[in-house]
This record gives C-alpha cells, sequence and structure tokens, in this order.
C-alpha cells in the first residue's frame, strides 16, 4: 500500500468529519460549501484511483446496499426504558420531594428537550459505529446500522484523535431519530404531488423513514439525531450535564440547550420559558426531560422496569383552543382530490395565528359531526396543519349547518366521483383549472424539469391569457405573446424562454417524475428510468413486467399503465417529443456500442492495467463501473487479493471474471 496516498486520504477524511461536525452538528460551518464538496470530490477521486483504500467509514460510504430479507433482530445490553412524565407541576414537585427523601440531600437537576422522535441506540467500538438499533421493544430492537449511517450528523468515526485509552472510544448512546420539520414539510408536499398519503406528524414521518428497507431513500429523506443519553456510564464521568458536553465534542449532536439547576424551583423557570420558545426549534419537542445529575446519584435511585425512577418528564399541555368554523372550504389537487378545509376565525394558538385547518375529508367531518357555525377545538402540534379535533356541543345554537359534499367540482362543475375503497371524493376533468395550473407547477418544480421562473402567478398569469392549457404548451409559447402580457419585459421573456430549452435536456427520470402520473415520485421515475430505455418502451410494457421491478408495487404498476391507455395523455407525449423534449435513458449513440448498459466493479489488484486503465477502457466500450456489488451488477472483475466484494458478488450470484477472462472479454467486445 503506498503510504503517501493513504495518509492523503486519510488526512482528507479528518477534515470532512470535522467539517461535517462543524456543519451538521454544530451547524456552525467554518469553510464554504464549495470548499467542502471540493474536499469530498478530492477524496472520492483519490478513493476512485484507489480502491484498496476504502474503509467503510469513510465520509463517502454513507449510502450502502439495500436490505433484501428486512431487518436482523439485535439485543439491547441494557435495556431502553421509557421515561416517567406528567403534565402537572404539582406531580413534578413530588418528584423532586421522592428524591430529596431517596437522597437525603437536595440534588442538582438537568433540564433538556424533550424530543418527540424515535427512540435509537448507537454501539461504537475504538471510535468506530458498529451497530446502530431501534428500541423495538426495549430489550431488543431491529439493526438498522446501514439506515442511521445516511444521517450526516451521526459521526461514524467519533473524534477522538488518536487517544487510545479514553474510556469513551468504546460506548452506546442512546438518543432521537427525528425528521426536522423542514424535511417533513418538504416530505408530504412530494407526497400530496404524488397522490400519495401524508405523513401524520414530524415522528411517523422518521419512524417509518427509519424502517426503510433502502438507505438510498433514507438518505433523501433529511433526517437528523439528537444524543440524550449514555447507558452504561465510563469510568470517570460523574454526571449527565459534563457527560453530554463531552459527547458533543466527540462528533454527537446532543441535546443542547440543556440546563443544570440547584433547585426544581429553577428547573420549573426554565420549563416555562421553553413552553413558547419550543417551537422555534428544528424538530418538536413534546415537554422536557428533568434528570438527577449526578451519575452516583442515579445509581443510588435504580429504576423500575419500565422506566428510570431518577427522572421524570413534564409535557407541555397540547396547544388547543376554541374558535368558530367559519367556512369549509373545498380546495383541488393536481390529480383532482377534493380537500375540505376549515376556515376559522383566527385565534392565537402557542403564539401562533391560525385561521385554516385541515378536515381530511368528507368522511371525517361527518364522523367528528362537524357542522360550519360551530365552535370547535383546533389543536396545533408543531409545524403540523392545525387540526379541528371537536365541535363544542354545549355551544350549538341550532342554527349551525351539516356539511355535504357538493355533487359538483367547485373548479369547473363537473360531477365529481369517488373510487371504490377512496375516502376522498375527485373532479376527473383534466382541464379543471386548478388542476391544470397544479400540473403544470409539478412538471416545471425543481425535482422534475426544473424551469426558473415559473412560478404559480406566472403559470396562472399563461392560463388566464390563453397561452396555455397543458405543459406541452409551454414548448410552444411564442415570445411575441409573452412580451404583450403584464410585468414580462424582454429580459424576463428571454429568461424564460431559455428555462424552458434548457429543460428539454433534463434527464429521462425527471421527465417521467414531471408528466405526473399518479405514485410515481422521484424515486419510481429513476427505477422506470433505469429499466425501460424509453419511454416509448415503458408505454409497451405490461402489467406485469413493470411490477416485476424490484419496489415497484402493483399500485404504481396499475397506474402506469392506466396512464398510457388515457389516449390524452399518449397525445400530450407525442407533443413533448415533438418538440424535442428528452424522453429516452442513456443518449442513442452510447446504446450501440458493446458494452452498454453493462455494469462493472473493480476488485482486487489486476496485473495488466491500473484502476483507471481498466475504468477507461470499460467506459469506452459503453459499460460502466460502479463501487458497489449489487444484484444489478453484470460482472465483478476479480484481480490479486480481492475484498469483500468478491463474497458479495458470490452471495449473489453475480458473474466473476478473472483478469484473463476479462482480457478476452475485451477483446471480444472490441
Ligand atoms: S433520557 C429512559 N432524554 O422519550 C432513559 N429521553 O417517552 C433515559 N426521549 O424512551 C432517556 N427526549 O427515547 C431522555 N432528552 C431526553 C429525551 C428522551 C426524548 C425519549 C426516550 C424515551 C422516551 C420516553
Amino acid at each position: 500500500m503506498n503510504t503517501d496516498n493513504f495518509k492523503l486520504v486519510e488526512g482528507l477524511r479528518k477534515q470532512i468529519n470535522y467539517h461535517n461536525y462543524r456543519y451538521y452538528v454544530l451547524a456552525d460551518p467554518v469553510i464554504s460549501d464549495y470548499e467542502y464538496d471540493m474536499l469530498v470530490k478530492e477524496l472520492e477521486k483519490l478513493e476512485k484511483e484507489h480502491p484498496e483504500l476504502i474503509t467503510p467509514d469513510s465520509p463517502t460510504q454513507r449510502v450502502g446496499e439495500e436490505l433484501t430479507g428486512g431487518f436482523k433482530q439485535v439485543n439491547h445490553e441494557i435495556p431502553m426504558l421509557s421515561l416517567e412524565n406528567t403534565y402537572s407541576r404539582k406531580e413534578v414537585f413530588e418528584f423532586d420531594r421522592r428524591m430529596q427523601k431517596e437522597l437525603g440531600v437536595k440534588p442538582e437537576y438537568t433540564a433538556e428537550p424533550k424530543i418527540d422522535g424515535f427512540a435509537v441506540s448507537l454501539v461504537y467500538r475504538d471510535g468506530k459505529l458498529i451497530q446502530a438499533s431501534t428500541r423495538g421493544n426495549g430489550l431488543g430492537g431491529d439493526e438498522i446500522t446501514n439506515n442511521i449511517r445516511t444521517i450526516k450528523s451521526v459521526p461514524l468515526r467519533l473524534l477522538i484523535g488518536r487517544v487510545t485509552d479514553s474510556p469513551l472510544r468504546d460506548i452506546e448512546v442512546r438518543g432521537e431519530v427525528v425528521m426536522p420539520k423542514k424535511s417533513f414539510d418538504r416530505i408530504n408536499k412530494e407526497r400530496e404531488t404524488r397522490g400519495e398519503s401524508l405523513f401524520a406528524n414530524p415522528r411517523n414521518a422518521a419512524a417509518g423513514t427509519i424502517k426503510h428497507l433502502d438507505p438510498q431513500i433514507v438518505a433523501e429523506r433529511g433526517l437528523d439525531m439528537i444524543v440524550h443519553s449514555i447507558p452504561s456510564v465510563p469510568e470517570g464521568y460523574k454526571d449527565h450535564y459534563t457527560t453530554l458536553k463531552y459527547l458533543s465534542k466527540i462528533g454527537l449532536k446532543v441535546n443542547s440547550d440543556i440546563k443544570l439547576c440547584k433547585s426544581i424551583e429553577e428547573v420549573m423557570d426554565f420549563c416555562d420559558s421553553w413552553e413558547p420558545k419550543r417551537w422555534e426549534l428544528p424538530y418538536e419537542v413534546d415537554g422536557m426531560a428533568i434528570k438527577v445529575n449526578s451519575f452516583d446519584q442515579q445509581r443510588r435511585l435504580g429504576e423500575t422496569t419500565k422506566s428510570p425512577r431518577w427522572t421524570i418528564a413534564y409535557k407541555y399541555p397540547a396547544s388547543q383552543e376554541t374558535t368558530k368554523l367559519e367556512d369549509i372550504i373545498l380546495q383541488v389537487g393536481r390529480i383532482g382530490t377534493i380537500t375540505p378545509v376549515a376556515v376559522l376565525t383566527p385565534v392565537n394558538i402557542g403564539g401562533v395565528t391560525v385561521s385554516r385547518a385541515t378536515l381530511h375529508n368528507a368522511d371525517e367531518i361527518a364522523r367528528k359531526d362537524i357542522r360550519v357555525g360551530d365552535t370547535v377545538f383546533v389543536e396545533r402540534s408543531g409545524e403540523v396543519i392545525p387540526e379541528i379535533i371537536k365541535p363544542v356541543i354545549e355551544k350549538r345554537t341550532g342554527k349551525e349547518k351539516i356539511f355535504k359534499m357538493p355533487e359538483n367540482c367547485p373548479a369547473c362543475g363537473s360531477k365529481i366521483v369517488r373510487q371504490g375503497g377512496e375516502v376522498a371524493w375527485r373532479c376527473e376533468n383534466l382541464q379543471c383549472p386548478p388542476q391544470v395550473q397544479r400540473r403544470i407547477g409539478h412538471f416545471v418544480s425543481r425535482n422534475a424539469m426544473d424551469i426558473e421562473g415559473l412560478g404559480g402567478k406566472v403559470i396562472a398569469q399563461l392560463i388566464d391569457a390563453g397561452l396555455i392549457d397543458d405543459f406541452a404548451d409551454l414548448y410552444e409559447l411564442k415570445r411575441e405573446k409573452l412580451l404583450k402580457l403584464e410585468r414580462m419585459a424582454d429580459k424576463s421573456v428571454d429568461n424564460l424562454l431559455r428555462a424552458i430549452e434548457e429543460s428539454k435536456n433534463r434527464e429521462f427520470f425527471r421527465a417521467l417524475f414531471a408528466i405526473g402520473i399518479r405514485y410515481v415520485g422521484i424515486h419510481a421515475a429513476k427505477l422506470l428510468a433505469d429499466h425501460f430505455p424509453s419511454i416509448d418502451k415503458l408505454k409497451e410494457a405490461g402489467l406485469e413486467e413493470i411490477n416485476a421491478i424490484s419496489e415497484i408495487g402493483p399500485v404504481i404498476a396499475r397506474s402506469v399503465v392506466e396512464f398510457f391507455e388515457n389516449p390524452k395523455n399518449l397525445k400530450i407525449i407525442e407533443r413533448l417529443k415533438k418538440a424535442g423534449v428528452c424522453l429516452v435513458g442513456t443518449p442513442p449513440e452510447a446504446e450501440s456500442l458493446p458494452l452498454s448498459g453493462k455494469t462493472f466493479v473493480l476488485t482486487g489488484n489486476l496485473a495488466g492495467f491500473s484502476r483507471i486503465e481498466a475504468t477507461e477502457l470499460i467506459e469506452s466500450l459503453g459499460g460502466r463501473i460502479s463501487s458497489s456489488v449489487s444484484k444489478n451488477t453484470d460482472y465483478v472483475v476479480a484481480g490479486e487479493s480481492p475484498g469483500s466484494k468478491y463474497d458479495k458478488a458470490q452471495k449473489l450470484g453475480v458473474p466473476i471474471i478473472n483478469e484473463e477472462e476479462f482480457k478476452k472479454f475485451l477483446k471480444s467486445a472490441e
């Protein structure tokens, strides 16, 4: 092994790990994103040239392979208990009296946010993350290491330098995986445009994500993790407060809003000060965790089978207010789903004025017996759209009106329908204006065709002016006509037309996502584009072939087939094609190369060529090099002393060829 390269690679990893920590853990970066990206690129380049230097804890190796057989079960060496909790101040004072009585002294407490997330345990050995698991039943849970590794604030390696005798090289820490409110909003928006069910709250979203079998998806969901405890106290560490501070120094993201308090009164003041402030945190907090600070005292207090005796969570009352339901209006979504929305007399709930709330669907309104004119309880939990809990029956005057779903679409007047098994009513008129507007909005959005300068207002303006009815019309827009519109000067028209022109070359999967096939999100679009070389091939595919693609279920498959059965959709696609929008995968000239569509993985040392030469040869013949083996790998080329990729290929039944065979292979391909 070349020691210079090793030093270089390790040096880069150290720098990247440190800047990762500054950015994701401390939210206090000291270099620009560009400089950071350059470091990562440099490391990637060196690792590509010297794959033997890749280690599992390299910052380039966060996203691993998809799990096929479900999660492995692991036991927790020390059970993962829960926290006793209370909504009552009185009970917090009683807790303090109990502590004083048991200990014979007034203990010091810490108070810190109780995070509404998903409990996870991380095990580090020799400073490296070797296992992550869910709480499960408390005694054992699912091993989710690969998913946790995708969370950027979780260090794969602790920042402990070369201190080999530090007890904290071998530790287990526990904390909460959360979906930050921002990620939650983004993901629910994406799900909405896809016609998928929404996550009810960030906690459910985090839980659903962390149990996903594909780390790639987990990585895209933007999770975070906050560490709050250490189950087995290492020697030399005396209390919770200083231990948390130390954990932060070695790279873990901890609850930093922690306060050391001399008395329970001080604890309660701190809790009160956080009640309105908790909304400002990037994740959901439902109370404060109060802990006896000293580990020694904690040991003396012990635990029950359910929870430690030295801690209690003071939970904030859910933010609820009553107000009047003035009206129920109907919103029409991209695929025509009609959602009732409550119009409320504005009311302040936990510091935020609320004037709208979701009512989900007509069945829900009937089930809760919510009537227009009712005084209702409205609850706000974090960033989630406020919800109507129930009407205040005692306040009814008799004038309230029972809500009835109209028979016609409020926007276009078409008859609305409800398909078997669905709760939602839908307007099936594809020309329905809000649907048209939202479909176009989806088409131009960032993950789709990414056409800048086409916000909701401009789209509405173009529709109103009769310039567009569907997204294919965008490619037929004429300069002269646009110039006649208000706020459209030379420059903005040029920019817009340029952005539209550029969008013709977006990758195939983006176009597939953009055309808005129900249930086909960006991930499904990628899978489809990987499988089918062009939209024509996808169009010709049968239900079975689509369904057979791993991760594409029957609902998506059926939706794709139905989409192509609709002549209106076929017409739009023909128009996009004619306009020159890229609706094929690999460029046609590459298709004719002998190794097109074939994926290779290199492992071990080849005698006849360097890695770079081998890579270039394969690529020049149209093949692709991947750094990891999966079931999509066509060949593994194994040189001298191959690594774990060899074993993986054997396990998956991927053909393995040695250097001689590889040479022959190249010859025959040439
Ligand atoms: S300390 C129970 N601190 O809440 C052992 N837990 O409802 C010590 N939680 O299972 C846990 N925020 O997963 C601790 N700041 C915090 C917390 C916290 C959230 C979780 C924890 C626990 C659950 C109980």
